[in-house]
């Protein structure tokens, strides 16, 4: 089987962690750079990652998601967030960036800007939000992928009160909210569910070939 399909298989979504290993900062550094890599819609990247680390914090957090071990036990718990609203000054920012990542002047990138300018501002609040987090999972999928490659275990997790997580951390004031939970870290020998197979619909019945 490929390394890829190896890796894939290797992953599942882990109940139980083992709280005495931790992640090397190098492993995190690696994860969160291929989390920067993830494409975005015009490149937009309207998200930030918060990796939590304090154990006090992580415990109140885990009350607001259903109690579920994995918030307190992985090694850290990566709050995957979203912006609220995109500016005028985020798209300016943006421009920016990618002019100097090509050695452009920003002028070059003018009508870009003006494109996005009509396209993004105008957006309804909801709709903004809704495409924002769209992109927090493109992110999520490489996170688990990459976790997955460096053998590092991880769960995506939606079973918890976002309100709640935006109000401890602060988010609102920081144009952000929560959209998704992953933990990091390393299986306890105790989760039985690593043993499962896994149970997916068969390739015939998910794709579709059309010649
Ligand atoms: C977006 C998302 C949210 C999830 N939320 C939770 C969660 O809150 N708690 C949990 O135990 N599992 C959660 N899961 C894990 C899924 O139940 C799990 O990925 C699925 O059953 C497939 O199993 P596998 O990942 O082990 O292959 C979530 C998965 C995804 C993709």
């Amino acid at each position: 089987m490929s390394e890829i399909l190896d890796a894939l298989n290797w992953r599942y979504a882990v109940k139980k962690f083992n709280a005495d290993k931790k992640v090397s900062k190098e492993d995190i550094e690696t994860i969160l750079s291929a989390v920067r890599l993830a494409p975005s819609s015009y490149g937009i990247q309207p998200l930030k990652i918060l990796v939590v680390e304090n154990p006090e914090l992580r415990n109140e957090l885990r009350s607001f998601a259903y109690d579920q071990s994995q918030i307190s036990d992985a090694s850290c718990l990566l709050v995957l967030c979203a912006y609220n609203e995109i500016t005028e000054s985020i798209i300016e920012g943006m421009i920016q960036f990618t002019a100097a990542a090509n050695g452009q002047d920003i002028s070059e990138l003018s009508e870009f800007q003006k494109h996005l300018m009509t396209a993004i501002l105008p957006m309804e609040k909801m709709e903004m939000k809704k495409w924002n987090d769209h992109q927090v999972y493109i992110s999520l999928g490489h996170l688990l992928q990459t976790c997955a490659h460096l053998r590092i275990d991880s769960i995506p997790m939606e079973g918890f009160k976002s309100e709640e997580f935006d109000r401890i951390l602060g988010l609102t004031e920081k144009n952000l909210h929560s959209v998704v939970l992953c933990p990091i870290g390393y299986r306890s020998e105790e989760d039985a569910r690593q043993h499962s197979n896994k149970a997916r619909r068969s390739l015939e019945d998910l794709v579709e070939f059309i010649s």
